[in-house]
């Protein structure tokens, strides 16, 4: 197949981190016969310094023009001045909500080789594989904001539509797995959380009633995700309460460095981006684990290219990358060295 695929590198080790994506796909397209075409654009800080913008015009139109993105990361400490009117995270959020991308899944298996890279008992990770469904283009994040001197406010909206969609997506997901929801709110106190409830509690009554539903409080949900993981099939959740379990659920596998997502919307066309920041503190070292990426390149080939082998592939390689102990520093075994970011990569293309 022909496919068109725009590369957004951003910042910190986003570059690093992507360039490895980027060999992965070069790979699977040799190997299995497609053409892929890479462009590259900015977003994020680059972006801000070359065109006073986060999120560039043109950037955004080769988005549109285009199959898939793959993203690094945005943000750093160059541009973090509170007060600055532009921000990398605005060129992020607005692509997310330009291409109306409203599912963002982020699935957490673990290695058995990096049981031991959890700050987690073993015993309490074992069997765990669930999948975050969180909303990306509502809620706090987008509400009005208001700021002066001494006060300041984020708004938190939901309507029933934009909670009805990224459920029912979460349904459709679960559907395919082993078909138990957990939806996550805070229904005790906000109004928004009871809109979220009652919606969830319709649709699954009226178009899943195979499914297993459960709801469950943000702040009792953190605490099970350290205390009983492997309980948790899919939990699907608003924006900010997404963002910061998912935060949480890293540890499980052990390092945020392995978590691959996807943000999808009606449409093939999806964005795909370690769950990471953009790691200021590393960057430039050649030492950022490109796991994360590599595994978006297979949710890409997955859910906007409909390649489902080409996925399972590099699914496997990166298994296989770990079990022969390519493994960079943030999950290295102690006393083992760790390996760079390209040797990583290179790895990954070898088990393919
Ligand atoms: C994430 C990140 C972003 C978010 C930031 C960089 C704006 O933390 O993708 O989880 O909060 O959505
Ligand atoms: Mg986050």
């Amino acid at each position: 197949m022909k496919a068109s695929i725009l590369v957004l590198a951003g910042d910190g080790i986003g570059p690093e981190v992507t360039a490895e994506g980027t060999r992965v796909l070069r790979a699977v397209g040799a190997k299995f016969g497609h053409t892929f075409t890479l462009r590259d654009a900015l977003l994020g800080g680059v972006a801000i310094d070359r065109t006073g913008t986060a999120l560039p015009a043109e950037t955004l139109a080769l988005a549109r023009a285009s199959d898939a993105i793959l993203l690094g990361a945005v943000g750093g400490p160059k541009w973090d001045d509170p007060l600055a009117k532009v921000r990398p995270e605005q060129g992020l959020l607005a692509i997310r909500r330009e291409l109306v991308l409203y599912a963002n899944l982020r699935p957490v298996t673990i290695h058995p080789k990096l049981v031991g890279a959890s700050t987690l008992r073993p015993e309490v990770l074992q069997g765990v594989d669930l999948l975050v469904v969180r909303e990306l283009i509502g809620g706090i994040y987008f509400g009005e904001k208001t700021r002066e001197p001494d006060r300041a406010s984020d708004l938190c909206v939901y309507t029933s539509d934009e909670v009805r969609r990224v459920v029912r997506r979460a349904c459709e997901l679960a559907r395919g797995r082993r078909k138990k929801l957990t939806s996550v709110d805070k229904a005790n106190v906000l109004e928004s959380s009871r809109l979220w409830r009652r919606i969830t509690d319709e649709l699954v009554r009226k178009e899943y009633p195979d499914l297993q539903l459960e709801h469950v409080l943000v702040d009792a949900c953190a605490m099970y995700l350290a205390r009983r993981p492997a309980s948790f099939d899919v939990i699907v959740t608003e924006n900010m309460f997404g963002d910061i379990l998912t935060d949480e659920a890293s540890v499980l596998a052990g390092s945020m460095g392995l978590l691959p997502s996807a943000s999808l919307g009606d449409g093939p066309r999806g964005l795909y981006e370690p769950i990471h920041g953009s790691a200021p503190d590393i960057a430039g070292r050649g030492i950022a684990n490109p796991y994360a990426t590599i595994l978006s390149v297979a949710m890409l080939l997955r859910y906007s290219l409909a390649l489902e082998k080409e996925a399972a592939a590099v699914e496997r390689a990166v298994s296989r990358a770990i079990d022969r102990g390519v493994l960079t520093a943030d999950i290295a075994l102690p006393g083992t060295p760790a390996a760079t970011t390209v040797q990583a990569g290179k790895a990954v293309v070898e088990e393919l």
